[in-house]
């Protein structure tokens, strides 16, 4: 079965086809497909924006779609940038910028008022119009400054103290087994695996 995955996050894709990808299922990005699209992250809420997104992009390429949409909801900012964590500051900010900026407006602040979370929320779309959908969170606390390497946008100011790391520090194997999207793509794919 074909899955194409409705994203145009080079951090998201390296994560998801980690996880999906299998003898049974292939996973293609948009890019692969030949689809452009820029679908317009209008809802109130995660689940919204992901059953959006899917459906858009399974109608514009007739493969079933998969989507996330994804977030960070910090605690001391009243849930905040939350939905809006990918234009928060603009689109296109770069995220030293955007993660400099939270480290600013958290200035001061002690560590057990810093508690925060990622939420993922995955939609499947199949071309058939069933829906499918699940939902991964991870707490932890925006950390004091930005450290790691790897991942992608927040990664950098997020530090889980169960482990000692921030998210930017783990590898992408490591972050799928504890992430907010590793655990809503891993209920999906038993989903998926489930309808085949
Ligand atoms: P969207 O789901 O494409 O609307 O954007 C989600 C945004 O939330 C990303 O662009 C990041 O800013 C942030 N985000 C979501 N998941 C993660 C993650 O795993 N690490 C760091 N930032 C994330």
């Amino acid at each position: 079965m074909k899955l194409i995955f409705a994203t145009k996050n080079e951090g998201k894709v390296k994560e998801v086809i980690k996880i999906f990808d299998s003898d049974k299922i292939e996973v293609i990005t948009m890019a692969q497909a030949g689809i452009d699209i820029d679908v317009v992250e209008d809802g109130e809420t995660f689940e919204e924006n992901a059953r959006k997104k899917a459906v858009e992009i399974m109608k514009a390429s007739g493969f079933p779609a998969i989507a996330d949409d994804s977030g960070l909801e910090i605690d001391f900012l009243n849930g905040q940038p939350g939905v809006q964590s990918a234009r928060f500051m603009g689109h296109d900010t770069p995220y030293d910028i955007k993660n400099n900026k939270i480290l600013e407006m958290l200035r001061g602040v002690p560590e057990d008022k810093r508690t925060a979370r990622f939420v993922s929320a995955v939609c499947l779309a199949m071309p058939d119009g069933r829906i499918f959908e699940t939902r991964g969170t991870i707490e932890g606390i925006i950390g004091y400054e930005i450290k790691g390497e790897n991942g992608f946008g927040y990664d950098p100011i997020f530090y889980k103290p169960e482990i000692g790391r921030y998210l930017a520090d783990i590898s992408t194997e490591e972050k799928n087994a504890i992430s907010h999207r590793g655990k809503a793509m891993a209920k999906m794919r038993e989903m998926v695996m489930e309808i085949l």
